[in-house]
């Protein structure tokens, strides 16, 4: 059984972006090859003559700034007859590797929604019948594979295999948070889906809980901070523009009517997040100017990308931070995330503890 291609979801209208990262990155592992896409597809297809689950193992998908999810796929099936497709599914589908579990996906576009409950209903029986054949394993048992259904008609179906601890476990890769109804703005969703991509969320306690102080850098009206509060920190909001009412009555805010480009804390502080609506070169240089001022031990900060080339802007700001630590000598983890909850931005992240 050969896989011949990988299969890249992202959000629609970042294609080009994942495509050229990828490509990249592959590229630097030695694994020549082409990608496929279409504009606002909300998928890419990387195709390879060799093994496309050889090249995931010798990639990080933690790695990829916009691949929300991968996997190694077998050639699509593209002319599946309307009734007892899963019959024909199942001898190809026979000599995977031994799974956990299997993803029902789709691609992440207004067409590909419609088509979720479909996949949601074919993925149940293919489950089972897969069940039978040993190639899905008891729920509970443990395989280094997952499998993934991308339903693209009732028709067209791409089937593939990516690693369980290299990927992601989530469908489509997404994170769907609840809004939470006393938060000031729909943006506090960013800054929690965040902190579940970068801080294993057994170490929350520890690192966001018990009394934490943070600084929230173009605040207004609040999503952000109304998180750290959440969390028990007690936060310096600089923001021009007013702060919402129930969140400072809360006690844990001081409202600093400030440009966050020349604000500096009276002491440091653990956190800093950072949403200020302004060129990425911009914040990534106050980002590095507070990393080397020691003014924070753990920051999160979003990139705003409104320009064309937005996969090679984002490369240039992690460069100008992380050449600029390492120029210091500042020992440091720097990445970067396009969150299901971002749209035009990535949100990154820089760990300073040492
Ligand atoms: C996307 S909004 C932030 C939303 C906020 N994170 C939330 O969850 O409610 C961007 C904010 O950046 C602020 N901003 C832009 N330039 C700024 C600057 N130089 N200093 C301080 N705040 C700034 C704007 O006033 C605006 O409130």
């Amino acid at each position: 059984m050969s896989f011949t291609s990988v299969l890249l979801q992202c959000r629609a209208g970042f294609e080009s972006e994942c495509a050229v990262e990828f490509s990249e990155q592959a590229l630097e592992a030695g694994c020549a090859g082409y990608v496929r896409f279409e504009r606002n597809a909300g998928y890419v297809r990387f195709m390879l003559q060799s093994d496309a689950l050889a090249l995931l193992q010798q990639l990080s998908f933690r790695s990829l700034v916009f691949t929300r999810q991968w996997c190694a796929c077998l050639e699509p099936f593209d002319q599946l007859p309307a009734t007892d497709r899963l019959s024909v599914l199942l001898a190809p589908i026979a000599s995977l590797p031994p799974c956990a579990e299997l993803l029902a996906e789709v691609p992440d576009t207004t067409e590909g929604r419609e088509l979720l409950p479909f996949a949601g209903k074919f993925s149940s029986a293919m489950a089972q019948a897969l069940r039978q054949q040993g190639v899905m394993l008891p729920r509970k048992a443990r395989a280094e594979w997952r499998m993934h259904l991308f339903v693209l008609s009732g028709r067209h179906l791409i089937i593939g295999v990516s690693p369980i601890n290299n990927g992601s476990g989530l469908e489509m890769g997404i994170r769907r948070l609840k809004f939470p109804a006393q938060a000031p703005s729909r943006s506090t969703l960013k800054l929690e889906e965040a902190w579940h991509w970068f801080v294993p969320r057994h170490e929350w306690g520890e690192r966001l809980g018990g009394g934490k102080t943070a600084v929230d850098l173009g605040a207004a009206p609040g999503g952000w901070t109304w998180q750290l509060v959440r969390q028990g920190m007690f936060v310096t909001a600089v923001d021009n523009g007013p702060m919402s009412e129930d969140l400072m009555e809360s006690g844990q805010v001081t409202h600093c009517r400030e440009d966050a480009f020349y604000f500096q804390p009276s002491k440091p502080v653990d956190w800093l997040v950072c949403d200020v609506a302004d060129k990425p070169s911009r914040v990534a240089t106050l980002m590095l100017q507070w990393a080397l001022q020691g003014w924070c031990r753990e920051m999160i900060f979003n990139l705003k990308l409104p320009m064309k080339k937005r996969h090679q802007e984002v490369q240039q700001c992690l460069n100008l931070i992380s050449l600029g630590l390492e120029r210091e000598g500042v020992r440091h983890r720097l990445s970067a995330r396009h969150l299901y909850h971002d749209r035009e931005e990535v949100t990154c992240y820089l760990d300073l503890r040492r």
